[in-house]
């Protein structure tokens, strides 16, 4: 199954992109926005994706190839975006993108335990030889309360506390290594008649943890202020969230720097996805886009 790009329509929207225009997609995935991006900048155009995934990146490399626009295709993490960009000496860019969701490559080939559909072993890192430690770690690790506080803030789930207490037993017995292993343990800490709702029990949970094994939002946080930098004036920021403390983050941000007389918002209300989307790609439900453009100081 391919990766269906979210808000796609909105995001070549509000970008506009032009022949020769300069746009970093930071988090580039499958190509699913990027590819839209290129066709309109070529020719003279520069398109950089960035991907902290270094498989995903493998796959993209081929579809890619743009016989007018330039692609720049690195696998690092977008916290390392300012550098880049001095590395590769880009000036006046149009627009950066962040799509915070989560890949379809990702999701279903990656063999690092990101589904809990799946049986694989417990890594969740979007980069595997990055020194940071792995789910299995923080579940045979950490403390009761800590788990807790993880799953219940990067999670919202309302059993963390039964789910860690089960954690911690589950771990006495056997060293928690895969995917199965813990949503046997999750199921058997929710309430029954929880198992039986649309959202599967296991789904908050692996949520949580993906997000604190590769630190989404500190990630998030160290780059913005990054990406104001580097746009030139008039340039767009577009930031595509799916979890609420995420899109928090984003719009406070916006409105600091819209206060300091740096940025302007595009919009006042988060863009979500219409009902024809969300029909087409349940996962874009929760998609919440928000898009500032740099003020031109004098
Ligand atoms: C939802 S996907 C992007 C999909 C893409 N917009 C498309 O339409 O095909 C998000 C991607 O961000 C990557 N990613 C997550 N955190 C990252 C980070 N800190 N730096 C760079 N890439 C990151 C993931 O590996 C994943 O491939």
């Amino acid at each position: 199954m391919r990766h269906v790009p979210v808000l796609l329509k909105e995001v070549i929207e509000i970008f506009n992109p032009q022949p020769g225009q300069i746009y970093i997609d930071a988090t580039v995935g499958e190509g699913g926005h990027a590819k839209e991006i290129l066709k309109r900048i070529s020719p003279g155009g520069v398109l950089v994706g960035l991907d902290w995934d270094p498989n995903v990146l493998e796959k993209l490399k081929s579809e890619l190839l743009s016989p007018e626009g330039k692609v720049i295709l690195l696998n690092t993490n977008y916290t390392a975006m300012e550098e880049m960009v001095e590395k590769q000496k880009l000036d006046n860019v149009d627009g950066i993108l962040f799509d915070l969701g989560f890949g379809t490559h990702t999701l279903q080939d990656s063999g690092r335990g990101f589904s809990f559909q799946r049986e694989e072993p417990l890594d969740m890192r979007y980069n595997p030889s990055a020194t940071s430690i792995t789910a299995s770690d923080v579940l045979n690790r950490y403390s009761e309360k800590d788990l807790e506080k993880i799953f219940k803030e990067y999670g919202e789930e309302r059993f963390s506390w039964r789910i860690a207490r089960g954690v911690v037993t589950a771990r006495g017995n056997r060293k928690i290594e895969t995917t199965g292993q813990f949503v046997q343990i999750i199921k058997e800490n929710v309430p029954a008649r929880f198992l039986r709702q649309k959202l599967h029990p296991a789904t908050r949970v692996f949520q949580a943890l993906r997000i604190f094994v590769n630190q989404e939002l500190s990630n998030l946080r160290i780059t913005l202020p990054q990406a104001l930098n580097i746009l030139k004036p008039g340039g767009k920021i577009i930031v595509i969230s799916f979890h609420s403390l995420e899109d928090r983050l984003v719009k406070i941000f916006f409105k600091e720097e819209k206060i300091k007389k740096e940025l302007n918002i595009i919009t006042p209300k988060p863009v979500t996805t219409s009902i024809e989307e969300i029909r087409g790609n349940p996962a874009s439900s929760s998609a919440k886009l928000r898009a500032a453009i740099k003020i031109a100081n004098n």
